[in-house]
């Protein structure tokens, strides 16, 4: 596999790597010399197939990220297999939009369980290996809508403001290891997942407010999650760095 060897030797965990922002990062993560796990409730073969045939290693991992069991046996599949993980990229998500009166308890909880219990238990399940290694770099995936009017995505919002303190909160708490713990925020996207919650008006209006007057694409925030999982960003941690055209000013 030719590219950047920023990532050679490194074993990365990629959650909902079957399709959109999660893919994009699994591959060019393969392309740059790690081996990439990558876990999806949904067949990830395509991912897989397209970093072999590049000459890449992957392990598609079938796995409900929101449920312990499921993750205990998805990480414990990845752990035998690679024998350590270095990366994990928390990715999975769903986007739900809803008025909030029409939002039931049961959504609120699932939007929660994907979006955020997921991260956690990804973390608690692979930190130790980054720790007995002294190296580990966690990558969360959150949203601008933080520092937007966004209306009809409260349980959404919600989750991503918990991926915000979960970085933080994680960020002191693994740093003596050698574990740095940021976050990414992209912009309403060209993904499956984008496309299906958010209508192309919102998306065209979201190209609009941005400084770059463009609507984003799977392929978006792969450069920054590269560099906040390299050797680069060793001094960086518990940050939320907005990926999203130039939109959110942090
Ligand atoms: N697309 C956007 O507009 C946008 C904007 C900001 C943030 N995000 C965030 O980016 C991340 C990826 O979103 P995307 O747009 O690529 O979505 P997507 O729906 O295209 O891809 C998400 C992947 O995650 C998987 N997944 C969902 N729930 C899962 C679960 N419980 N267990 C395992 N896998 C699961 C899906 O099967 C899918 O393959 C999400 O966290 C999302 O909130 C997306």
């Amino acid at each position: 596999m030719s590219g950047p060897t920023t990532h050679t030797g490194r074993v990365a965990v990629v959650t909902g790597g079957a399709r959109g922002f999660g893919a994009a990062i699994a591959t060019e993560l393969a392309r740059r010399g790690a081996a990439v796990a990558v876990v999806d409730r949904d067949d990830a073969a395509e991912t897989v197939a397209g970093i072999e045939a590049a000459g890449g290693t992957a392990l598609a991992v079938q796995a409900d990220v929101a449920d312990p069991d499921s993750v205990t046996a998805a990480t414990g599949r990845i752990l035998r297999r690679f024998g350590r993980a270095d990366i994990l990229v928390n990715n999975a998500g769903i986007i739900v939009a809803g008025d909030f009166f029409d939002t039931d308890y049961d959504t609120w909880r699932r939007v929660q369980a994907v979006n955020l219990d997921s991260q956690f238990l990804m973390a608690r399940a692979l930190a130790g290996s980054m720790r007995r290694n002294g190296w580990g770099r966690i990558v969360n995936v959150a949203s601008n809508t933080l520092g937007l009017v966004a209306p009809h995505l409260t349980a959404y919002i919600a989750s991503k403001g918990g991926v915000v303190g979960f970085t933080r909160g994680l960020a002191s708490d693994l740093a003596e290891y050698g574990i740095t713990v940021n976050a990414v925020a992209p912009t309403a996207s060209r993904t499956p997942g984008g496309e299906a919650a958010i209508t192309e008006e919102v998306l065209r209006l979201s190209a609009r407010m941005q400084a770059i007057k463009r609507v984003g694409e799977a392929g978006d925030i792969v450069g920054a999650v590269c560099f906040l999982s390299g050797d680069d960003a060793a001094f960086v941690t518990g940050q939320t760095l907005v990926v999203d055209g130039g939109w959110v000013r942090a």
